[in-house]
């Protein structure tokens, strides 16, 4: 997936961070994500379907300093991992992980972290960072970890950001490719025909964690109702991974707008995002739904053709996104 963003300096953000390490410094790389189907109901071991958003990345670099305190330089905090806040605690959980996985869990490093993801947007941004962390870490010592390792390591800093991670988005922002994801496992899917959407701000944080647990209460207080809606989730994504096969653009379409309105009904849309749901349908869009956890956050809307997703862009920023981007899922 590639993805493009009217704000030329925003063309490509994740080859904008690629640098060339200095001389003793290695980096590690990963992208965003963006759930088109199954968010929460995955929690229940139903089947999600993600998409990497190869154009929004970060980069970690990461040197030795021995003798040193470790310390983390990162747009949210600079300082030692020591004396990092809590809002840094999964990316201190994912650095000790990594470094323990890759046998010298006391070292003292140095890390600089570099992220064009926008974080608490249901985008990704903690798992991306992990993995980032945890690949910079194998590349400073000459390991390879193997995607298993790699998600488990990725796992312990979801689990400190989110509580009990489904685990999808660590596949996710580590794998290249749209997967299907059920009960910890991720299988690539294939794309029979190009689809371009459009992702749109809403402008409010939304917290993963607060979704997911809202959701829980809901599942204890009402569990007939939110069973069947987290099996028509499932049987929506299901749907999904065929039709990405066919190339079914307005059947994904009319699954996205009843997902979202699935969503809405277990309690983790906000009117902000309904409003850019209803902007993207009159539009004329396929379909579109919130993304990620909800409560705030992004919603995804697919398009067309490339010159529809420029009027959807539009559309949505007119009816209050702060910020689209255009991406792509190619055929594979
Ligand atoms: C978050 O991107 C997706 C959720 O389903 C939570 C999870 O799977 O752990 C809301």
């Amino acid at each position: 997936m590639s993805i493009r963003t009217r704000t030329p300096a925003l063309t490509d953000p994740s080859a904008a961070l690629r640098r060339e390490p200095a001389a003793g410094t290695a980096h590690g790389l990963a992208h965003a994500k963006a759930i088109l189907f199954g968010e929460h109901a995955v929690v229940y071991g139903s089947p999600a379907l993600a998409v990497p958003l190869h154009g929004l990345g970060v980069q970690t670099d990461i040197r030795n300093s021995p003798g040193a305190e470790t310390r983390i330089e990162s747009q949210l905090f600079s300082g030692t991992a020591h004396s990092a806040p809590e809002t840094m605690g999964p990316v201190v959980a994912g650095l000790q992980a990594a470094l323990e996985a890759t046998g010298g869990p006391s070292a003292e490093v140095e890390l600089r972290i570099r992220s064009a993801i926008p974080h608490s947007r249901g985008l990704g941004s903690s798992a991306a960072v992990a993995t980032s962390v945890a690949r910079a870490v194998a590349a400073l010592r000459g390991q390879v970890i193997d995607a298993t390792a790699l998600h488990t390591i990725v796992q312990k800093a979801e689990t400190v950001a989110h509580g009990r991670p489904s685990g999808i988005d660590a596949w996710a922002v580590a794998t290249p490719a749209p997967i299907r994801f059920q009960g910890g496992r991720a299988t690539r899917i294939e794309v029979g025909r190009r689809l371009i959407f459009v992702l749109a701000d809403s402008g409010h944080h939304g917290s993963t964690a607060e979704a997911v647990s809202g959701v829980r209460a809901l599942h204890e207080a009402q569990p007939a109702r939110i069973n069947a809606a987290i099996s028509r989730l499932a049987e929506l994504t299901e749907g999904a991974v065929d039709e990405m096969r066919t190339g079914e653009r307005d059947s994904i379409g009319a699954r996205m707008l009843e997902a979202h309105s699935l969503l809405a009904d277990i309690g983790v849309s906000t009117p902000a995002l309904d409003a850019l749901v209803d902007a993207a349908t009159a539009a004329g869009a396929c379909g579109a739904k919130l993304t990620g956890g909800g409560l705030g956050g992004c919603v995804l809307a697919l398009a067309d053709s490339d010159d529809q997703a420029q009027c959807l862009a539009d559309s949505l920023r007119a009816a209050g996104a702060p910020r689209t981007w255009t991406t792509e899922v190619k055929a594979t």
